[in-house]
């Protein structure tokens, strides 16, 4: 199966240095270059139509880094999937843990977005992951499953149409990634809760997020469990994120 790598850009750029970042994207010509890779990036909303733009007719498919949960209505400041999915966005990261905590969403907010999402044709990317402190408390497994149990609950026969990111809080933007062996432990526990829920979610791909770069990316992929990454940082150069995408062997 191919490995999906998607660049999660959070609130970095501008129109220009955008422009350059997918210039050098499409000079790298991914599909005949990275034929292992299917490719994407997650944007800022207000950049969506830049670049679906910029995109068109290329092979690089986007998306955006949250969605609401609600199909339209007085939500001042938020955006409807269908707006998403009107300038031909494929995804939507949901659950991230920076929207989990510095914007209080429960896991049941994050499972009625998911389920927003994809409602709307967008494939939810549903991120989960546990902090330090809990890691440290042997709590890993039982916060992934509390976080993906909400989402399996609300989806039923769709949670096969999904895509998870195994992203632990600390090794997001810390230069600490989880070694490949950490990673694929909790990436099997999420795949057999996800298989255990729904026979048909054995082919939900499964990200790797957190510090990925160019140097740990192969290793990471090369794991059993690891359908791709979702890369913060190293997706905002060109170079990084195309040798990322290069990595999906
Ligand atoms: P970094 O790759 O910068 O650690 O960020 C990971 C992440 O949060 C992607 O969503």
């Amino acid at each position: 199966m191919k490995k999906l790598v998607v660049g999660n850009w959070k609130m970095h750029g501008s129109r220009a240095s955008n422009g350059e970042l997918l210039q050098g994207l499409i000079d790298a010509n991914l599909a005949q270059s990275a034929p292992n890779a299917d490719v994407a990036v997650c944007v800022p909303f207000v950049y969506l139509a830049d670049v679906a733009s910029k995109l068109s007719g290329q092979s690089i498919a986007f998306g955006s880094q949250d969605v609401s949960a609600h199909k339209q209505g007085a939500y001042t400041g938020e955006v409807a999937g269908s707006m998403i999915r009107e300038f031909g966005a494929k995804f939507a990261i949901v659950g991230h843990s920076e929207r989990r905590s510095y914007h209080g969403e429960s896991s049941q907010l994050v499972a009625d977005k998911a389920k927003a999402a994809l409602a709307e044709g967008l494939t939810p990317i549903v991120c989960v992951g546990e902090t330090l402190a809990q890691r440290e408390a042997n709590q890993t497994e039982a916060v992934v499953a509390e976080q993906l149990q909400a989402v399996i609950a609300a989806l039923g026969a769709q949670l096969a149409d999904i895509v998870v990111a195994y992203e632990p809080v600390w090794a997001i933007g810390t230069g600490k990634t989880a070694s490949p062996e950490q990673a694929q432990a909790v990436h099997a526990f999420l795949r057999a809760q996800l298989v255990g829920a729904l026979p048909a979610a054995a082919r939900v791909p499964l990200l790797y997020g957190g510090s990925v770069k160019p140097d740990n990316a192969a290793e990471l992929f090369a794991q059993a469990d690891i359908d791709g990454g979702l890369i913060g940082g190293a997706s905002l150069k060109a170079a990084d994120f195309v040798a990322i995408a290069r990595a999906a062997a």
